[in-house]
């Protein structure tokens, strides 16, 4: 019987953004995204867990070793997010909204092709103490 095992690395970044659609008008926007939607930005500190699925491997005892997704996470991730305003200071966020949804969508898009041992399984994004998203690639 195969024996699956979910391995979890978590890791924390600060970052500023500002929800805000440029499609919709002012008003619309301060509707939907609230005070988030202040025009200077507000920040958060930002909880990321990234979970790789897979079969033990026989020999090390391991799905993948935690110290190299420790680094995939930091290299990938932390050093290009952490204290950056995420509407203008990172590369592969141009463009998107940056709400946790997106964001978490982007952390998995960063790490996937670099995960060679285990799967990616999910990225969970915690923005606050009481709300998070989880992105499993679909
Ligand atoms: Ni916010």
């Amino acid at each position: 019987m195969k024996k699956i095992t979910y391995v979890t690395r978590r890791a924390q970044f600060s970052a500023a953004h500002r929800l805000h659609n440029p499609e919709f008008s002012d008003e619309e926007n301060r509707r939907i995204y609230d005070k988030c939607n202040n025009p200077s930005g507000h920040g958060h500190n930002y909880d990321v867990e990234v979970t790789v699925v897979g079969e033990t491997d026989s020999d090390t005892g391991m799905v993948i070793d935690l110290k190299i997704l420790k680094r995939l996470l930091n290299d990938y991730v932390i050093e290009k997010l952490d204290h950056k305003h995420l509407n203008h200071d990172v590369d592969f966020m141009s463009g998107i909204i940056p709400t946790a949804e997106n964001i978490a969508i982007k952390i998995w898009e960063q790490l996937k092709p670099h995960i060679t041992s285990g799967t990616l399984h999910c990225v969970k994004l915690y923005e606050s103490q009481n709300n998070y998203v989880e992105y499993r690639g679909e």
